[in-house]
C-alpha cells in the first residue's frame, strides 16, 4: 500500500484513533491535514506526528458538532492543499446513557449536531472528489452498530445512520472512483477507554488494572487493540490497492463481536 502523492483529511485526531490514522497514513507517504476542537492539543498533535514520521501535517481547530464551522472545514483545507484525495471521518462520539435517561432534546442534538453535519461534511468533499474523479472516504464507527450496548443507546443509532447513509450512496459515487467504508472498532486503548476503565474501577474500588485485565478477557485475542491497528487498515482501505472495495463496514475487534454477520 502506498498513500504517495495523496493528501488526507483525517478528523478528531489529536488524539486516540484519529492520531493513530493520521501516523500510519503520513508514514505511507500522504500529506495529512488533522482537525480537533482545542488549540494546544492539535498543535501538540501536529508536532508529534512530525516528529515521529518526518511526513507533511497541518492542523486546524474545528468543532465538527458545529455547522458553521464544517460548513468552512473543507475550504479551509483547500487554502492549504488544491486538492484533497482522502476524508476520514472521525469524531468524538454522542452522550453515554442508556434509553431511559435521555431527553427529545438528547435526540434532537444527535440528529441536528451529529448525523446532520455528517451528512454536509461527507456531501462538500464527494463534490470535490468528482470534480477529480478520486476519493477514498473511510466513516470511523463502532462494534456497536452491529452489537448495540444498552448504554450507548444514542451512539448506537448514529453509527447505524451512518452505516446506511454510506451504503445508499455507493452507487451515485462508484463511478467516479469513489469509495466508502466504516470501520468498527472494538476496543481501542485510547484516553477515552482509559478514562473508561478509571470511572469503573473508582465505582467498584478496584484498580484500573483489574478493570483492563476484565476486559482483555472479554477478547479472543486478549488484548486491547492499538492505535496502530486501526490506522494501518484505514490507511490500506484508503490507498489505490483498495479501489475495489467499497460499501463494507470491517470490524477491528480481536474476535470480539461474536456474530456471523
Ligand atoms: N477507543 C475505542 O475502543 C473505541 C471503540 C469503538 C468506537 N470508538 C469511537 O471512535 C471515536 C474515537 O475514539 P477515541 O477512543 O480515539 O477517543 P479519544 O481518545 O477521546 O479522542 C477523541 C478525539 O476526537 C476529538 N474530538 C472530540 N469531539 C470533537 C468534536 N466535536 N469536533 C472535533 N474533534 C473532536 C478529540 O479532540 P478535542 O477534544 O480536542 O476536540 C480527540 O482528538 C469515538 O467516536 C469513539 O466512540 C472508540
Amino acid at each position: 500500500m502506498n498513500l504517495k502523492d495523496k493528501v488526507a483529511m483525517v478528523c478528531a485526531a489529536s488524539r486516540g484513533i484519529g492520531f493513530g490514522i493520521a501516523k500510519s497514513m503520513l508514514q505511507q507517504g500522504a500529506k495529512v491535514i488533522i482537525c480537533s476542537r482545542h488549540e494546544n492539543d492539535i498543535n501538540k498533535a501536529v508536532n508529534s506526528l512530525k516528529e515521529e514520521t518526518g511526513g507533511e501535517v497541518h492542523g486546524i481547530v474545528t468543532d465538527l458538532t458545529k455547522s458553521e464551522q464544517i460548513e468552512q472545514l473543507q475550504e479551509k483545507c483547500l487554502a492549504i492543499f488544491p486538492q484533497i484525495h482522502i476524508l476520514v471521518y472521525n469524531n468524538g462520539g454522542p452522550k453515554v446513557g442508556e434509553y431511559d435517561s435521555l431527553s427529545p432534546t438528547d435526540w434532537v442534538d444527535l440528529f441536528e449536531n451529529h448525523f446532520i453535519n455528517y451528512v454536509k461534511l461527507i456531501s462538500k468533499f464527494i463534490t470535490h472528489f468528482q470534480e477529480n474523479n478520486y476519493g477514498r472516504i473511510v466513516n470511523i464507527t463502532s462494534i456497536t452498530a452491529k452489537e448495540p450496548h444498552r448504554s450507548l443507546v444514542l451512539s448506537n443509532v448514529l453509527r447505524s445512520c451512518i452505516h446506511a447513509y454510506s451504503k445508499s450512496i455507493i452507487e451515485n459515487i462508484a463511478q467516479d472512483n469513489i469509495t466508502i467504508n466504516n470501520l468498527l472498532p472494538g476496543i481501542i486503548n485510547t484516553d477515552r477507554v482509559r478514562a473508561i476503565h478509571q470511572v469503573m474501577a473508582d465505582k467498584e474500588e478496584i484498580s484500573t488494572s483489574k478493570v483492563a485485565e476484565r476486559f482483555k478477557n472479554l477478547i479472543p485475542s486478549k488484548n486491547l487493540g492499538t492505535i496502530e491497528d486501526v490506522g494501518d487498515m484505514c490507511a490500506f482501505l484508503t490507498s489505490e490497492n483498495a479501489r475495489y472495495i467499497t460499501g463494507q463496514s470491517i470490524l477491528i475487534d480481536g474476535g470480539l463481536y461474536k456474530g456471523l454477520y
